[in-house]
């Protein structure tokens, strides 16, 4: 990240963003605070030297410095401990992207709170001012919070009630009334063939899985393998002009894999789309971030 970059960022009133990235891990900063994900010692000491040189160099003082280890093995994740900072502040704190507050929490789990490398997607949503969104594996409902702030009613729908009450707590924290908004703690693949029983459709919608999971009732989610299900199913829902993101963190999808498994899904289903490679973000170098892809349905 250079200072252009950072000095961009807070004049478009965004704190949360990365501050660098390398093989070994990466930086985030995090409104006062920082954030390195790594994956060895050797890598958190040369992030560290490399936080320290960028603080110099922009005059800026991180509040606290959290570590997260990044285990190969989903199963061995823990919270990040404090680094160094005040270890009596609490581990909740609240950031702004584009002047939308989302609140993180650092003692809830491996993950914050916020994917930073969903900024632009999450603007784009909300220029598109869709009508009805539905936000699938809605996490902590931050696609769904933007589209609310656009004007849309939405859907978000997570196995995880935790997470969705932080979903909750963001739209609390952007003073969006609940009306219009429902939150729906149930598997997305169950959800979805309900919806189109009920002929609900959808203006815009997201498609965010994660590479595995299981539901409560033992039902198991693979992204390379259920993918099309997946796809297929939101396209039940999907009103003409529906614009659907399509992302995954999986290793083995780059985007002309996805728009490749995409158009076969439109085509089984009789429809047509159009596809957009979102640009990344700059803080994001080629290799770090989600793989995603606009699907424009005509
Ligand atoms: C990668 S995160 C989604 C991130 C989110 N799109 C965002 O940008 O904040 C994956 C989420 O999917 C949820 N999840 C996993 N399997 C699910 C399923 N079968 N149905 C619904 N939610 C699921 C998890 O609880 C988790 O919150």
């Amino acid at each position: 990240m250079t200072a252009a970059q950072g000095e961009a960022l807070s004049a478009a009133e965004t704190t949360a963003y990365r501050l660098g990235s390398g093989p070994g891990g990466w930086v985030e900063r995090l409104g006062e605070d920082v954030i390195i994900s790594y994956k060895s010692d050797a890598a958190l000491a040369e992030l560290l030297q490399g936080l320290a040189v960028q603080c110099a160099a922009y005059g800026w003082q991180a509040r606290r410095v959290f570590a997260r280890f990044m285990p190969t093995k989903n199963a061995e994740r823990v919270s990040p401990v404090l680094h160094n900072g005040d270890a009596t502040l609490p581990l909740t704190t609240v950031v702004t992207e584009a002047g939308i507050r989302y609140g993180l929490d650092m003692g809830a789990g491996y993950s914050h709170g916020l994917f930073l490398d969903q900024r632009l997607n999450r603007a784009r949503l909300r220029a598109m001012k869709p009508k009805r969104l539905l936000n699938t594996f809605a996490y902590t409902c931050s696609f769904s919070v933007v589209a609310a702030l656009a004007g849309a009613e939405t859907l978000s729908v997570d196995l995880s009630r935790k997470s969705l009450d932080r979903g909750r707590h963001n739209f609390e924290l952007n003073e969006i009334a609940e009306t219009g908004h429902r939150f729906v703690v149930d598997d997305t693949m169950e959800l979805l063939p309900k919806l189109a029983a009920r002929g609900e459709q959808f203006d815009a919608i997201v498609l965010d899985p994660p590479t595995f999971s299981r539901s409560a009732n033992g039902r198991r989610w693979q992204v390379e393998q259920h993918f099309e299900d997946l796809l297929g199913a939101a396209l039940e829902v999907a009103a003409p002009k529906c614009a659907i993101l399509l992302s995954t963190n999986c290793t083995k999808f780059d985007t002309a894999t996805l728009e490749r498994r995409a158009r076969w899904c439109a085509k089984a289903r009789r429809r047509t789309a159009d596809y957009e490679k979102p640009v990344a973000p700059p803080d994001f170098p080629p290799g770090h971030g989600a793989t995603t892809l606009w699907m424009m349905v005509r």
